[in-house]
C-alpha cells in the first residue's frame, strides 16, 4: 500500500510535465488575459497577414500600432468583430492631458465603429481655426462642418467632470468631431485642428448624464475579407487548440499546434491525449497520431512504475 502511494507523485509529475516540456507554440492563443483568434496573432506569421503589422503581442500586452502611436488593446469582441483600444494620451472624466491626436493608417484593416465618439477639447475659436471656419463665422456652404451641433449635450456632460471643468474653458471650445463618420482614412491631427486635447468613448454605459462611467477608448471594426467569411480551416485549427496563421512567401495557411509543430490541417493528433472525449470526433486519418501518443503514455507509465519497483 505504502509503495503504490509514494509512486503517484512521480507518475503525476511526468504526466504533467510532458505537455509543458514540449509546449513551444510560436503563435500564442492568449496574450495576457486576452484570447487570440483569427484574424489576430501574437507575432508575424500568426493570424491574417493584413493584421500582422498592426496588432502584436509584446510581454503579454496586445497593442495596436498606427502612424500616431501604439495603443493597448483592452478587449476584442470576436462575435461582433470589434476591437477596443485605449489611448494613454486621451483625456477622460478623471484627467485631462494634451495629445497629438489619433489616426488610422489609410491601409489599415480597421474602420471606426459607429459607437465611437471623439470630442475635441480646448480648441482655438478664432476665425483661422479649421473647426469653426465655415461653420460659425461665415455661411460658406462649400466648407464641410467638422463639429456635430447635435453633439452639444455631450460637451455639457463632459464639462460636468471636475478635471475638465477645472480647465476653465468656454464650452464653445469643445467639439464633437464628425469626420469619424466619414470613413477609415481618418486622421485627427490636433495640431492642425488647433485643439490641445481630445476625449474618446464608445459607450455611455447606459448613463448618458454620468460621464464618470462612460467607456473611454476607441472602438474599431474589422472584416475578415470582402465576404466577411471566417476561414473554415481556422475554425478547425482553433477547435483543436491550434493557432491559425498564414506564413511563408505565398502566405499559405498553417495551423500552429501547442507543441510548436505547424500543420496544414489541425492539431487533433496531439490534443486527443489531453482531451480523451475528442477521440470520438477524430477523423480516421488522425488515428496514427493517437496511437503514438498512447504508446508514449504507456512507456511513461511503465518507466515510472518500474522505477518505483527499483526504488522501494
Ligand atoms: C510555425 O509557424 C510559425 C509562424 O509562421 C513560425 O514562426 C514557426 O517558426 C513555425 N514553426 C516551425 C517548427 O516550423
Ligand atoms: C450669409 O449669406 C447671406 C446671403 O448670402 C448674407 O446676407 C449674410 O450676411 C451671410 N452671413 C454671414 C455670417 O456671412
Ligand atoms: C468657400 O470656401 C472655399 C473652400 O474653403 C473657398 O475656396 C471659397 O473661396 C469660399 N467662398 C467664399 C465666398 O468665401
Amino acid at each position: 500500500m505504502k509503495q503504490t502511494h509514494s509512486c503517484f507523485p512521480l507518475l503525476h509529475f511526468m504526466m504533467i510535465s510532458l505537455p509543458l516540456l514540449v509546449s513551444s507554440q510560436t503563435c500564442q492563443r492568449f496574450c495576457g488575459q486576452l484570447p487570440l483568434k483569427y484574424p489576430f496573432g501574437s507575432s508575424s506569421g500568426c493570424g491574417d497577414p493584413r493584421f500582422q503589422n498592426y496588432v502584436n503581442c509584446n510581454r503579454d500586452k496586445l497593442t495596436l500600432t498606427t502612424h500616431t502611436g501604439s495603443y493597448p488593446v483592452t478587449d476584442i469582441d470576436y462575435s461582433n468583430q470589434v476591437i477596443y483600444i485605449s489611448d494613454p494620451s486621451m483625456s477622460t472624466c478623471a484627467c485631462t492631458q494634451s495629445s497629438k491626436g489619433f489616426g488610422l493608417n489609410w491601409d489599415a484593416p480597421f474602420s471606426f465603429h459607429d459607437d465611437s465618439v471623439f470630442t475635441l477639447l480646448d480648441c482655438s475659436i478664432d476665425s483661422s481655426s479649421p473647426i469653426y471656419n465655415g461653420n460659425n463665422n461665415n455661411n460658406n456652404s462649400s466648407a464641410v462642418p467638422l463639429c456635430d451641433k447635435k453633439g452639444a449635450p455631450i460637451c455639457s456632460f463632459l464639462y460636468s467632470c471636475r478635471a475638465i471643468s477645472m480647465l476653465n474653458l468656454p464650452i464653445s471650445t469643445c467639439c464633437v468631431y464628425t469626420p469619424v463618420d466619414l470613413g477609415p482614412a481618418f486622421n485627427m491631427d490636433l495640431k492642425k485642428l488647433q485643439c490641445s486635447s481630445y476625449s474618446g468613448f464608445y459607450s455611455f454605459s447606459g448613463q448618458e448624464a454620468n460621464p464618470e462611467n462612460w467607456k473611454y477608448g476607441i472602438a474599431l471594426k474589422y472584416k475578415f475579407n470582402v465576404y466577411n467569411d471566417y476561414p473554415s480551416s481556422c475554425v478547425t485549427c482553433e477547435r483543436s487548440n491550434g493557432a491559425c496563421g498564414y506564413a511563408g512567401d505565398y502566405n499559405s495557411f498553417i495551423c500552429n499546434c501547442p507543441s510548436g509543430v505547424n500543420t496544414t490541417t489541425d492539431c487533433y493528433f496531439e490534443t486527443s491525449f489531453n482531451n480523451a472525449p475528442r477521440l470520438l470526433q477524430l477523423p480516421w486519418q488522425q488515428k496514427t497520431g493517437n496511437w503514438l501518443i498512447c504508446i508514449m503514455a504507456w512507456i511513461l507509465i511503465w518507466v515510472s512504475s518500474s522505477s518505483c519497483r527499483l526504488w522501494f
